[in-house]
């Protein structure tokens, strides 16, 4: 695990992930599954979520990964919410934060927390539609391939820079529960093997490109 500026964290050790998540938890469950793997190099740590009802609460309890629940309804308004969400995920000391389903847009001053080490997953292809509905957005505009992106996290809405990505094709038939239930499948492993490569190879931020593996 590498800085932005290429000095590395943790060489020798498993690089620290804690997970955003607000949804199923789906993403969650298989990072869980890769991090008993030797060599992974990844382990998650901690999840944070902003829904006490998400089914990723339970994953985490289930696997006996620590959690915490950061709901905006607790909070006096939206920077106070977001400073908590920081709070949250800073106790777990982590070398990457993996928004995996995370439903909110995080500030400016939370990013500046964890700088060049928060990476996002979204179910399509960017720069092509972003925000929270990639699935119906790409299957309204008629498009033929679709996917999903892993990216590092800036201060627009899916706009960072691009980590990987992987097509998916759209079907006849497809509704937006079915194209999105089979981007999944390619989120989850894209996600897994994008996580486990930063963890053993470095990630670098410069000049709005991400690489990962060059240190
Ligand atoms: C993923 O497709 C993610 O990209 C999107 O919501 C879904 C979350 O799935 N924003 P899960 O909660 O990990 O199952």
């Amino acid at each position: 695990m590498h800085t932005p500026s290429g000095h590395p964290v943790a060489a020798t050790s498993v690089a620290r992930v804690v997970v955003l998540a607000s949804g199923a938890g789906s993403n969650l469950a298989a990072l869980l599954a890769a991090h008993d793997s030797p060599g992974f190099g990844a382990r998650v740590v901690g999840l944070v979520t902003d829904k006490p009802d998400a089914g990723a609460l339970d994953l985490a309890r289930g696997a006996g990964i620590a959690s915490a629940v950061v709901a905006p309804a607790d909070f006096a308004d939206r920077a106070d919410w977001d400073r908590g969400v920081g709070e949250a995920v800073a106790v777990f000391r982590p070398d990457l934060v993996v928004l995996a389903g995370f439903m909110r847009i995080l500030s400016p001053a939370f990013l500046d927390r964890f700088p060049g080490r928060v990476v996002n997953t979204h179910p399509a292809l960017l720069p092509a539609f972003p925000g929270a509905h990639g699935v119906r957005d790409a299957l309204a505009h008629g498009v033929k391939v679709t996917g999903c992106t892993v990216h590092v996290v800036d201060a627009g809405v899916d706009t960072g820079p691009i980590l990987a990505q992987v097509a998916v094709p759209v079907l006849p038939d497809d509704d937006e529960a079915a194209l999105h239930e089979r981007i999944k499948v390619a989120e989850r492993a894209l996600l897994v093997e994008t996580v486990g490569r930063i963890a053993r190879e470095g990630l670098t931020v410069t000049g709005g490109r991400a690489v990962v593996g060059a240190h």
